[in-house]
C-alpha cells in the first residue's frame, strides 16, 4: 500500500484521529495532497525536533477533542432542537384544538354573545347559535339587530360601561321578547365596551303566561262551580213552579206569551247553570275504551231535530271499526264533541255541510269537525276557548272553554281553522 493510500484507509477507520504526516524535503506534492485528503499537518523529516514534535501532537489532539467536542454539542443541540420543534408542534395542535373547540361551544350557545362599543358598534367579536337565524352584526349598530332604527331608551351597554356593572333589561323586537344582560368589559387598550348576553326566552314568557292563564281559568271554573251549584236548586224550584203555573192557570194572549218568555229565560239560565257546572268540573278522569262513531253518532243525533230544520247535510267519514276506539273519560269526550257540533250547527242556520271523520293517526285519534256556516273572524280565533266569550244572542259563552278544558285534561290538542263566510274546521287530536 503506498503512503497516500495508507493515509486514506487510515482516515476511513481511524476514528477519526488527526494523522501528522511526516515526509521527505522535495516530497511536498504529496504532502498536500494528503492534506486535501484531510490529514492535519505535515512536518519535514530534516526539521522535526522534539519540541516542535510535541507542540504538534499536542495541537492536533487538542483541535481533535475539540472538534469531538463541538460535534457532540451540535448533536445535542440538533436534538434539543428535535425534541423542542416537536413540543411546539403538540402545544401549536393542542392551542388549535382548544380554539375551536371554544369555537364550538360559543358557537353553539342558546345566548347570543357580543361586544358592543360605546358608540354602539358591535366590535369584531359576536357568537351563539342565534347567528345562523340573524346572519352576522359585525361592525354594525347594535340596535339593528333589534331592527331598530335608533339606539334603545336607555341604552343597557353604555349604562353598564357608566355605571361599572352588569345591567340587565328585557327587548321586546317583533313577536319574540329577549332578556339582555350587558357586562363592562375594559379592553386592553384601556377603552371600554360592554359584552352583551343576549337569549331568547319568549318560549319561557309563553309558558309563564299559560300558566297564569290555566291558574285563572282554575280559579274561574273553581268559582263557576259554585255559582252554579247555588243557582241550580232555586233554579229548579222556580222551573217547576213555571210549569205548575202554566199548566193551571191556563192563560191566553199576552199573558200567555209573558209565560212562555219567562220559560225560554228560565231554561237559558238552565244551561248557563250546566254550563258552568261543566266548566268547572274538574274531578279525575274515569278513562274506559270508548268507541268515537258511537260518541259520535249519538252526539249527532241529538241535533236531528235542528239538523233537519235548517236543512243540514251531514257526511260522514270512519274508518274500520277497530281503528276508533279511544281510552278516554266517555262523558267528557261525549261533552267536547256535543259543544263543537252545536256551534258547527248553529253556525249554519240557512243549511249546509257538516262533515265529521275520524282516523287513526300513530297513536293518536284525529276528529274532523267541519262545517259550512259562518266562519269565525280572524280576531275571534284566539277568544274562542275564552269562557264567556260569545258572538250569539243567548250564547253562554262557556262551550269551547269546556272543550279546551276537557281536551288538556285528556293531553290532546284542539286546531281550529276558519274562515269567515266559508266555514270552520276543528280538528281534535287525542292520545289513543
Ligand atoms: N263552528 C263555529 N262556527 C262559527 N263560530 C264558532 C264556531 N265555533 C265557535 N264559534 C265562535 O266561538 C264562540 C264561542 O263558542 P262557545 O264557547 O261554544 O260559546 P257559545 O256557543 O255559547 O257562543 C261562539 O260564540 C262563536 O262566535
Ligand atoms: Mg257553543
Amino acid at each position: 500500500m503506498g503512503g497516500l493510500a495508507f493515509i486514506k484507509h487510515v482516515l476511513d477507520h481511524g476514528d477519526n484521529l488527526p494523522i501528522i504526516v511526516i515526509t521527505n524535503e522535495g516530497d511536498e506534492k504529496q504532502a498536500v495532497q494528503a492534506m486535501k485528503l484531510g490529514v492535519y499537518d505535515y512536518l519535514f523529516k530534516d526539521d522535526i525536533d522534539p519540541l516542535l514534535l510535541k507542540k504538534t501532537i499536542y495541537r492536533a489532539l487538542a483541535d481533535h477533542r475539540n472538534r469531538k467536542e463541538k460535534e457532540r454539542l451540535q448533536e445535542e443541540l440538533a436534538s434539543y432542537t428535535g425534541q423542542l420543534e416537536k413540543m411546539v408542534e403538540e402545544r401549536t395542535r393542542e392551542i388549535e384544538y382548544l380554539n375551536s373547540y371554544k369555537e364550538l361551544i360559543l358557537d353553539n350557545l342558546n345566548e347570543y354573545i357580543r361586544v358592543v362599543d360605546p358608540s354602539n358598534l358591535v366590535t369584531q367579536y359576536e357568537c351563539g347559535k342565534i347567528l345562523a337565524e340573524f346572519g352576522d352584526n359585525v361592525r354594525k349598530r347594535c340596535y339593528f339587530f333589534w331592527k331598530l332604527d335608533k339606539e334603545c331608551e336607555p341604552c343597557t351597554a353604555k349604562e353598564s360601561i357608566e355605571n361599572g356593572k352588569v345591567m340587565s333589561t328585557e327587548v321586546i323586537a317583533g313577536d319574540r321578547v329577549y332578556a339582555l344582560s350587558a357586562i363592562p368589559l375594559k379592553n386592553r387598550d384601556d377603552t371600554f365596551s360592554a359584552i352583551e348576553v343576549v337569549r331568547d326566552i319568549t318560549h319561557h314568557r309563553r309558558i309563564e303566561e299559560e300558566l297564569r292563564h290555566k291558574r285563572r281559568l282554575a280559579a274561574m271554573g273553581e268559582m263557576s262551580a259554585r255559582i252554579a251549584h247555588e243557582i241550580r236548586n232555586p233554579l229548579n224550584k222556580i222551573c217547576l213552579s213555571h210549569e205548575i203555573l202554566k199548566e193551571s192557570l191556563n192563560l191566553k194572549g199576552g199573558d200567555k206569551k209573558t209565560i212562555e218568555i219567562m220559560g225560554r229565560g228560565i231554561e237559558t239560565l238552565r244551561t248557563l247553570a250546566t254550563d258552568l257546572l261543566d266548566y268547572g268540573r274538574s274531578e279525575k278522569l274515569t278513562k274506559e275504551t270508548i268507541d268515537i262513531r258511537e260518541i259520535l253518532n249519538n252526539v249527532i243525533s241529538e241535533f236531528d231535530y235542528k239538523i233537519a230544520k235548517s236543512g243540514v247535510k251531514i257526511v260522514k267519514r270512519f274508518p274500520k271499526k277497530d281503528q276508533v276506539y279511544l281510552n278516554a273519560d266517555a262523558p267528557k269526550i261525549r261533552q267536547v264533541f256535543t259543544n263543537v257540533v252545536k256551534n258547527a250547527v248553529e253556525s249554519m242556520p240557512e243549511g249546509g255541510i257538516l262533515r265529521v271523520s275520524a282516523k287513526e293517526k300513530e297513536g293518536f285519534l284525529v276528529t274532523v269537525i267541519a262545517d259550512s256556516g259562518v266562519g269565525i273572524p280572524k280576531e275571534n280565533i284566539e277568544r274562542i276557548f275564552e269562557p264567556f266569550f260569545t258572538s250569539k244572542i243567548g250564547g253562554t259563552g262557556l262551550g269551547m272553554a269546556i272543550v279546551k278544558h276537557f281536551i288538556d285534561m285528556h293531553d290532546g290538542e284542539i286546531k281550529i281553522e276558519s274562515e269567515e263566510g266559508r266555514g270552520t274546521i276543528v280538528t281534535i287530536t287525542l292520545p289513543q
